[in-house]
């Protein structure tokens, strides 16, 4: 039901009440269309965006449609929209977030279809990953145990390894805005990955495929991807990184 619910919590020590003014959208109800539903619940100093939204859905509307599961930043599941920008709700504290008035908005990640309330479907997100072709390919006979590669030729390659494949860049990317065939940042970082692998010999491949519509060429360099990645990737930056390799492998996107 749409509305406004109070809901105190005798037992612990009230130190703010925050109002968390929440996208819902149910494709199964009557109400087809998304709609902002606002709830104010006591919270801890320490609380982040995602427990106050657990405490939501565990004391005052349990049809609350949430994705969440590390709680620690590590695997990516609870990205949305918090003020506006994409964020791990598990990582932002809600005091970093909230209005003068004590009034947070969240919304679920854009550029991806929305399942329900603040889920969306990952499916476009990971058939991108899959189009840049995350794995190694070699022209030599394939190892007996494993490719190995020294460490010393991999550590710049830590940085782009962190991805946790949460979408928060694919969801705040202006160029998805309007050509949701851009392959997007997630998926060029990764594909950056495999480009600088001192393993893999497909970089002309790579770099030929990456060149064409939807690729490397296509991204304004408006930086949303760099700020709102909670993991540090900078895709933009490995994208501009791969446009110096194809121009220099001959691919300038004409
Ligand atoms: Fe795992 Fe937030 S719940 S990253």
């Amino acid at each position: 039901s749409r509305g406004h619910h109070e809901v105190a919590t005798p037992s612990e020590e009230l130190l703010m009440q925050v109002t968390l003014a929440i996208k819902r959208f149910n494709p199964e109800s009557e109400q087809s269309q998304p709609y902002f539903q606002e709830f104010t619940v006591d919270v801890e100093e320490h609380f982040t965006v995602l427990d106050s939204l657990i405490k939501v859905r565990e004391e005052v509307d349990e049809s609350l449609a949430l994705r969440c599961s590390c709680r620690a930043s590590i695997c990516g599941s609870c990205a949305m929209r918090v003020e506006g920008h994409a964020t791990l709700a598990c990582k932002t504290k809600l005091i970093s977030v909230m209005d003068g008035q004590g009034k947070v908005r969240i919304e679920p990640m854009t550029n991806q279809p929305v399942v329900k309330d603040l889920v969306v479907d990952m499916k476009p997100f990971w058939d991108k990953i899959r189009d840049v072709e995350p794995w190694l390919q070699t022209e030599g006979p394939e190892p007996e145990d494993e490719y190995v590669a020294p460490n010393e030729a991999m550590i710049h390659l830590a940085g782009v390894m962190g991805c946790i494949m949460c979408g928060a860049c694919v969801s705040d990317c202006t160029v998805l805005e309007v050509d949701p065939n851009f392959l997007g940042p997630a998926a060029l970082a990764k594909a950056y990955r495999f480009v600088r692998d001192p393993r893999d010999e497909a970089d002309k491949h790579r770099l030929k495929e990456l060149s064409k519509y939807t690729g490397i060429w296509d991204c304004t360099r408006c930086y949303e991807c760099v700020q709102v990645c909670p993991k540090d990737v900078a895709p933009m930056d490995r994208i501009m990184a791969l446009r110096d390799r194809a121009i220099a492998a001959g691919f300038d996107g004409n």
